[in-house]
């Protein structure tokens, strides 16, 4: 598809104006990990610590996502990619509206990662490994998906029948499988620091 014949519009209010408005600074915390690693219990918890906070924040969750705007896409590598870069567009959407945006996919592949980072823009993306261990998230599997991924039900599961590939250099890991809930989230209160205007 080509963007040949398509001019962008130039608003007559800039990012540093809705920063003012909104008085914080735009960012995108990207959660990866394993199913069950907690991505979307931290994303959430952050996003009421935030609001209770003043910041104007949302959470972009995998499953949530799926259900609407990437209802088209399977678990293939390359739909995987797509649903990456979807959400990495979306997130940068709402950066540009000035939200904190808190991005929960197991986006198991580097590259795809790297793509969100590099669509979202380095300074806005900061990456968080939740490094549970795949034992840890077996043992918890809060939807059954393991269960059922061991029984050969649901093909092409992270870690058990495709990769998933580890950051080499996330900004911050937690090891939700030994801190407590309570923990991850006191860890991760200097990443709403980066938001202060
Ligand atoms: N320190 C912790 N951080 C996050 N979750 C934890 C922690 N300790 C225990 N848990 C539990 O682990 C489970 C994590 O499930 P959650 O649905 O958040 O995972 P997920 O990474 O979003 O998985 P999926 O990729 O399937 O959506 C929850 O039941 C949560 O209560
Ligand atoms: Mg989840």
């Amino acid at each position: 598809m080509t963007t040949k014949n398509i001019v962008r519009h130039t608003g007559q209010a800039t990012l540093r104006d809705r920063e003012q408005f909104c008085r914080q600074k735009p960012h995108t915390l990207w959660f990866t990990g394993l199913s069950g690693s907690g991505k979307s219990t931290l994303s959430f918890a952050l996003e009421r610590r935030m609001l209770d906070r003043g910041k104007a924040c949302y959470v972009l969750d995998g499953d949530n996502v799926r259900h609407g705007l990437n209802r088209d896409l399977g678990f293939s590598p390359r739909d995987r990619a797509e649903n990456i870069r979807r959400i990495a567009e979306v997130a940068r959407l709402m950066n540009d509206a000035g939200l904190v945006v808190m991005c929960a996919f197991i986006s198991p592949f580097r590259k795809d990662r790297e793509m969100a980072r590099s669509i979202i823009g380095p300074e806005y993306f900061t990456e968080i490994y939740l490094d549970a261990g795949l034992d840890v998230c077996e043992e918890r599997d809060p939807k059954g998906l393991y269960e059922k991924a061991r029984a050969g039900v649901i093909p092409g599961f992270t870690g058990v029948s495709a990769p998933y590939e580890w950051p080499e250099h996330p900004s911050l890991t937690l090891d939700t499988g030994r801190m407590s809930i309570g923990e991850c989230l006191e860890s991760q209160d200097e990443l709403i620091l980066f938001t202060r205007v």
